[in-house]
């Protein structure tokens, strides 16, 4: 039995598509890449930006044909559009089997096991998988990566950002335990893992008890940062808010994290931050990162951008340009505002004209582009430490993808020396005296 997993939008989102496919592999499905031969589909949809639910939307109906070829097929719908638009999805396309949100997905496991019910027997044998906590640690880690996995920390943000659908669709935080998170990393660096990114909506909310002890992110850095085969620990997506000294001092300290933070600044407008209820304002961000380049001199941030957000005039727009110069970002994701049913911003007009947003897009994708460039090329002769994950291509701990010839063994950390870049990867040989 044949499996193919879909997922659109954020890295939370992959990571939930390999829950979502963990009951399915306990019942003996095995991944495939084409959904052609599939007997099984599961698509983890995305809600964030119109666009994003339109892809989602526009691929069930394209898998109509797949679904009545063979209805024994499973078409499962699940992801933050499932939980916006649930009874919608089944209404308009009755062929899928099961909608479940992603406000479900702790739940899921029972969901599949009731829906599925007796098809697929290989359930009998290895009922196990899906009981107990949810999330099972023994599913193969080679399901995105042998040597590179997400641990799901926390779910869900307390935060009210004006624009954000997020909250409506993800609820409330909740976090996981301090012992989970232990026994998955364990688990999965037992399993040859060397390099864990903890998710979370606002990763770096995380806390939780050890017995009476208060612990909170800084502190599961360095607590994580004990354990001597994980020799990469990455984290997405923080909150600015939380970047705090606490943080700052465990990243500096902790060997194994990596030299590299996603600080979504979304506007350098303060006037706008205020209006989409970001809790700081430009100054707040170029401290941050002042403090964060000092005490990680390597350091390089990216971030999230938001172009035409209701009544942004050119001035809001140049601060927005001004704060990307002054931040000086590796990396930057930039979209279009897309208003969102429900949320606080839906409510005021959407009054910037299409093609100003285009215009601005376009000349903050220049700006971008060009720091990346920069970024990029400033690694050009030298050399650089990348854990191998594919034989021949993976990542540096700043976040830089690379490419080089002479591939060994994929799982181990090379030198590469770089020679170039095409595409935004780094391209470069193995440097054998490093
Ligand atoms: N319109 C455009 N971009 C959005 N994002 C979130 N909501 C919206 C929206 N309504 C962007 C933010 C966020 C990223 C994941 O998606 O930049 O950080
Ligand atoms: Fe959305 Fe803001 Fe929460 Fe991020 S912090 S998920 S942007 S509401």
């Amino acid at each position: 039995m044949r499996l193919h997993v879909v997922t659109f939008g954020c890295q939370m989102s992959v990571a939930d598509g390999e829950e979502l496919a963990a009951p399915l592999q306990g019942r003996g499905f095995t991944a495939v890449a084409e959904p052609e031969t599939a007997d099984a589909i599961i698509l983890n949809t995305c809600t964030v930006r119109q666009h994003a639910e339109d892809k989602a939307l526009s691929l069930i109906g394209r898998l109509r044909g797949w679904k009545e070829k063979d209805p024994e097929r499973v078409l499962i719908v699940a992801g933050c559009a499932a939980e916006r638009l649930g009874p919608w999805i089944s209404k308009r396309f009755p062929y899928v089997d099961l909608v479940v949100g992603a406000k479900s997905i702790e739940d899921y496991p029972k969901i599949v096991e009731e829906a599925l019910g007796a098809r697929f027997d290989a359930l009998a044998e290895t009922g196990q998988t899906f009981k107990g906590e949810s999330r099972s640690v023994d599913h193969p880690t080679g399901w995105m990566s042998p040597f590179s996995a997400f641990v799901t920390i926390m779910r869900g943000c307390n935060y009210s950002c004006s624009y954000c659908i997020v909250p409506a669709v993800r609820g409330r935080e909740l976090y996981r335990s301090w012992e989970t998170i232990l026994a998955e990393v364990s688990a999965k660096t037992a399993l040859g893992v060397k390099e864990i990114t903890l998710l979370g909506q606002t990763v770096n909310s995380w806390h939780a008890l050890d017995g009476k002890r208060q612990v909170r992110f800084p502190e599961l850095l360095t607590r994580l940062g004990k354990i001597d085969s994980l020799e990469r620990l990455r984290f997405e997506s923080p909150h600015p808010h939380f970047v705090d000294d606490d943080l700052i001092q465990a990243m500096a300290t902790t060997k194994n994290v990596c030299e590299q933070l996603h600080l979504p600044i979304q506007s350098g407008s303060d006037r706008l931050l205020k209006i989409m209820r970001r809790n700081y304002d430009s100054e707040g961000i170029i401290e941050k990162t002042n403090r964060l380049r000092a005490a990680i001199p390597r350091v390089e941030v990216s971030t999230d951008i938001i172009v035409g957000f209701p009544s942004e005039t050119d001035d809001d727009f140049t601060r927005t340009l001004d704060l990307v110069r002054r931040l000086r970002p590796s990396w930057s994701y930039t979209f279009k505002y897309s208003p969102r049913e429900g949320t606080e911003s839906a409510g005021m007009e959407d009054d910037v004209p299409d093609e100003v947003k285009e215009e601005r897009l376009r000349r903050l994708n220049e700006l971008c582009d060009a720091l990346t460039e920069d970024a990029l090329s400033k690694r050009i002769g030298k050399v650089v430490e990348v854990l191998d994950e594919q034989g021949g291509f993976g990542r540096t701990r700043d976040g830089f993808k690379v490419a080089w010839r002479e591939p060994g063994p994929p799982g181990r950390t090379v030198k590469v020396r770089i020679t170039g870049t095409s595409k935004r990867v780094l391209k470069g040989e193995r440097d054998e005296r490093a």
